[in-house]
């Protein structure tokens, strides 16, 4: 798939006042007594221009603010971009990556062609060095993003590529800032990858159409293998869940699974890890149909599937020495006579039977599938990601994913990956309680409860059809994309989930090593 925006990461050994550079980033706090050395540096190099902006109180380096001042023959940069990094306290990795991204917007916006980031030397020593590399290029990766790949009448054009250089005069430094790009380019393009499949309308992406993206992604890779089930073979197999949710539209459902398997012979003892994502290409809501307002954001709706796409195409890129298992169950939820009903009755693939009161409740329809499908394949855990209910949005904002399970250790861990990564988290119950509400009269189970709590019902309805394995879900509902713009990103899909699960897997196979 061909990329957006080619960005080109790379580091340079040079004094920050001498970068020839399209765009100079340095990073302020809003509490720092007076300038930093390089900013000092630079301020006297411009006349005090820095200085003077201050203290006009034009620029108070607030988080997520910037301001820009012009170059003269004494510094090589053409611009330099005042970012601000708020208070000192507070700052932290994903600060680094904000103000990284939001460098990368400005950039794109202002055609500034060559970036210099300088931004890690604010933050001193208080952040290990490789990580900040990586959260450059992620920031970059981010901030650089826009969706515009049907957009045929550009006014005056735009950037298609961006290139961004790490400067510190001292080489040992760059050497450690340098350890974290790869990874972080890595990261980068996987995200930017869900983002664009996200951006993309449900006549474009089908069930089909991405399976046919999947088998892409291994078709480029050593490591991914990729086994596709169409309508006919989920028959054969009994996957009634998806195939009662696609048997409304024309588009037929697909399963697909990724399969990632580092070289190395001790690669069959690892554990193998499955991750389930929801990916219904739209959802109309079938016969309980939705209200037609903003029903176009429902293309949305296969964002969990891509959050574990992304993770396979980052995880094979990284080579990480862990076994992972990629299952995505696709299908179009459409109203039509052939549409499956509330009242119907579904034999799910794992044998238990699933009475319909709401079409709408797709999502768990077609996860109970692949869900069980990795039980079948003996993984040792399972982590499901899916845009699963509107309780979750009213419940958390949408500001950060629900966060369910069954095992208090791996909750842990996936906290740990989202203070990592930047992509937030927060703990919610699905316990026996919510799971006897999703009790049926007439069936195993049946796919809605009543009116409250209804993220913990549609976690607890998941968590009965994984039996024994340590298990955890994701409900990305509210974080599936930004509804504007804001000053590090693009408004529409982002692509949320694929820096949380590589990150959790990047951490677990540096905890295997050890
Ligand atoms: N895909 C939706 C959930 C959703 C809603 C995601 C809003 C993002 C924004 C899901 O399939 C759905 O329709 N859920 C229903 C469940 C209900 C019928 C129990 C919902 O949340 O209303
Ligand atoms: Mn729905
Ligand atoms: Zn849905």
């Amino acid at each position: 798939m061909k990329e957006i925006i080619d960005v080109e990461l790379k580091t340079r050994k040079v004094e920050f006042s001498q970068c020839k550079t399209d765009m100079l980033a340095v990073g302020l706090f809003s509490d720092a007594k007076g300038l930093d050395k390089l900013n000092k540096d630079l301020d006297a190099r411009l006349n005090g221009a820095i200085k003077h902006l201050i203290d006009l109180g034009d620029f108070k380096a607030k988080e997520g603010t910037s301001a820009v001042v012009y170059g003269n023959e004494r510094v090589g940069a053409k611009r330099i971009l005042l970012i601000g990094l708020g208070e000192k306290k507070k700052a932290m990795l994903d600060t680094l990556r904000k103000a990284a991204a939001h460098t990368a917007k400005k950039s794109v916006e202002t055609k500034a062609k060559t970036v210099g980031l300088a931004l890690h030397k604010a933050f001193g020593g208080k952040l290990n060095a490789a990580a900040m590399g990586q959260a450059c290029a992620e920031g970059t990766y981010f901030g650089s993003y826009r969706y515009d790949e049907y957009i045929t009448e550009s006014e005056n054009g735009r950037l298609d590529s961006l290139q961004v250089e790490l400067i510190d005069p001292d080489s040992g430094k760059l050497q450690k800032l340098r350890k974290g790009l790869a990874d972080g380019t890595a990261l980068g393009k996987a995200q930017s990858f869900a983002r664009t499949l996200g951006n993309r309308p449900a006549n474009v992406i089908t069930p089909a159409s991405l399976a046919a993206v999947a088998k892409d992604l291994a078709r480029g890779s050593k490591t991914l293998s990729c086994t596709v089930f169409d309508e006919k073979q989920m028959t054969t197999k009994g996957m009634g869940g998806v195939l009662a949710v696609g048997s409304g539209s024309k588009n037929e459902p697909r399963f697909i699974v990724l399969k990632h398997s580092p070289a190395g012979k001790a690669a069959g003892t690892r554990p193998t890890v499955a991750l389930v994502g929801k990916a219904i290409t739209f959802d109309s809501g079938g016969i309980s149909i939705k209200p037609a307002a903003n029903m176009e954001e429902m293309k949305l709706d296969k964002s969990g599937g891509l959050a574990v796409l992304g993770t396979m195409k980052a995880v094979a890129e990284l080579g990480l020495p862990v076994n992972v298992l990629g299952i995505v169950p696709s299908a179009e939820n459409m109203p039509s006579g052939t549409s499956y009903r509330p009242g119907d009755i579904i034999n799910t693939f794992s044998g238990k039977t699933v009475e319909v009161q709401n079409t709408d409740a797709e999502g768990r329809m077609i996860l109970c599938d692949g869900l069980h499908y990795a039980v079948q394949q003996k993984c040792d855990v399972i982590i499901d990601i899916a845009t699963l209910t509107g309780a979750c949005v009213v419940a958390l904002g949408k500001y950060m994913a629900g966060l369910m399970g069954n095992d208090d250790g791996l909750i842990k861990q996936l906290q740990k990956a989202s203070e990592d990564c930047g992509e937030k988290v927060w703990p919610m119950p699905s316990g026996d309680e919510y799971a006897k509400e999703m009790k049926s009269r007439i069936a195993d189970l049946k796919n809605v409860s009543g009116r409250w709590g209804g993220a913990c019902t549609a976690a607890a309805f998941l968590g009965q059809f994984v039996g024994q394995t340590t298990w955890a879900h994701l409900d990305m509902a509210g974080v599936w994309s930004f509804d504007k713009a804001t000053e590090f990103t693009a408004e529409g899909a982002s692509g949320y989930g694929v820096r949380l699960l590589t990150t959790y897997l990047t951490n677990l196979a540096k905890a295997k090593k050890k």
